[in-house]
């Protein structure tokens, strides 16, 4: 539930002279105006939230002032401040108009984040004000503010960071309940994980070394090799410039035992190809839809006309099999708390460890959306709501101005390229 559709309710709150833990660095601004102190009823808390305004490019998202009234819980919500948030292939998709889930413009994204407890609901019992929690939602997480449901919200180990902890619900539950609920993942079998440097993909090589003797396949751009080897992929694959197929068949004649497949269309038939008999390709996203940062229709409908077909007698024959995954159309509280909190146990025992590529503030969030886009993250790119320093601004705007018109290079490329589509098609 996003904050402006939480109704008024009574709850348990700090009193209003209190300042809260996670506004130690300074008092928050009232965005209701006015001097005073008012009553927590009345209080109303700024609230920078980024805005999803319409499909299409960067500028599509606006970075809003959205008032909060404070108090506004029902019960079993909480309120939480956010300290950090994570940046997930699904808000690009989300920018084109391509994930169903979201709602329509203008809506507040973001999916995953963690902060402090500011407020809690009547009954809830479990968390209080001032703990320090994962939250998820499924949309309007990138706010400073946010109510959602208690059960949505996770305590923090105590060693884990703000970026770890908003790096972690999304990507390492994608990957542990494909490798583990899914794919029942075992000693000695291997794995073929695409994207490997990006957030599932790191997270799904960590969680493979938490079982014995697994061969992890790996395919990244060339330059991020050495630091997906060091994270635990067996064999790195440039898919730029090497079929991945031919690379994989060297290795390993029989093929590989599970494939994780967030592409589509050509690329899960080689998929399919390349499973081992009794082998499971998980099907979970459709990245080859994605060219840039505008809709790219050619590109959708290359990915739907090579998309994988066969029929049940195939699948018999061949002793394959071919699942999908979406946590998004997970409604299961039990087993997302119970994925989360084995997560959180590997995380205490150092077993997983979230990569951060990169912070950006919300001010930023064109330039953490490129990165993405122009596929440069290794790892996770998480954005700060608390707003960017003067100073460090100043230091920035040189390199910003660099990074302006390089990225008003690679649009123009980008439309020429749409050019050159629509003259092809
Ligand atoms: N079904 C689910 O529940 C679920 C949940 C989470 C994520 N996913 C899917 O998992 C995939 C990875 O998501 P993520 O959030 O972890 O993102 P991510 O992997 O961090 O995405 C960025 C990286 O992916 C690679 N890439 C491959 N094709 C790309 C493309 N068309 N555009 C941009 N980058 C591309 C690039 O690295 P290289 O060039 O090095 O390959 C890039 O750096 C996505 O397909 C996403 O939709 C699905």
């Amino acid at each position: 539930m996003s904050t402006e559709e939480a109704p008024a309710q009574q709850q348990q709150v700090k009193k209003p002279d209190e300042p809260p833990p996670a506004a130690a660095e300074g008092p928050q601004e009232s965005a209701g105006g006015g001097g005073g102190s008012p009553a927590a009823e009345e209080k109303t808390l700024s609230n920078r939230a980024l805005v999803l305004t319409g499909y299409g490019g960067y500028d599509k998202i606006k970075l809003q002032e959205k008032p909060l009234k404070s108090p506004q819980l029902q019960p079993g919500e909480v309120l939480v401040r956010v300290k950090a948030c994570g940046l997930n292939f699904a808000e690009l998709l989300g920018k084109q108009g391509l994930y169903e889930l979201l709602p329509s413009p203008p809506v507040v994204l973001g999916m995953e984040g963690s902060g402090v407890v500011e407020a809690v609901g009547e009954d809830v019992k479990d968390r209080k004000v001032g703990d320090r929690v994962i939250a998820m939602n499924r949309s309007g997480m990138w706010q400073e503010w946010v109510v959602v449901p208690a059960q949505r919200t996770f305590p923090m180990p105590e060693e884990m960071s703000f970026e770890e902890a908003a790096a972690l619900p999304i990507n390492y539950m994608t990957a542990y309940m494909m490798l583990f609920e899914m794919a029942n993942l075992r000693p000695g079998k291997s794995v073929l994980i695409h994207m490997a440097a990006g957030g599932v993909g790191v997270a799904a090589t960590q969680l493979c070394q938490t079982v014995k003797d697994v061969t992890v396949f790996g395919t990244a751009s060339a330059s991020k090799h050495e630091v997906i080897s060091q994270g635990g992929v067996t064999h790195p694959i440039d898919y730029r410039t090497k079929d991945y197929v031919t690379e994989i068949r060297k290795v390993s004649p029989k093929g590989v035992d599970i494939v994780l497949d967030p592409l589509g269309g050509s690329d899960t038939q080689k998929g399919f190809s390349l499973l081992k008999p009794l082998g499971i390709l998980i099907v979970f996203g459709a990245a080859n839809c994605v060219t840039g940062q505008k809709k790219n229709l050619f590109a959708m409908a290359k990915t739907w006309y090579n998309q994988l077909s066969l029929n049940t007698m195939k699948l018999m024959q061949t002793n394959k099999a071919i699942s999908g995954f979406h946590l998004g159309y997970i409604s299961d509280e039990e087993l997302f708390e119970r994925t989360l909190t084995s997560l959180l146990e590997l995380y205490r025992q150092g077993k997983i460890k979230p990569r951060i590529d990169s912070c950006y503030h919300f001010e930023e969030v064109a330039e953490a959306m490129r990165r993405m886009h122009e596929r440069q993250n290794i790892g996770k790119v998480v954005l700060l709501p608390e707003p960017k320093k003067k100073e460090e601004k100043s230091e920035v705007d040189a390199a910003e101005n660099v990074e302006k018109n390089e990225a008003a290079v690679s649009e123009k490329k980008e439309e020429e390229e749409e050019e050159e589509v629509k003259a092809e098609n």
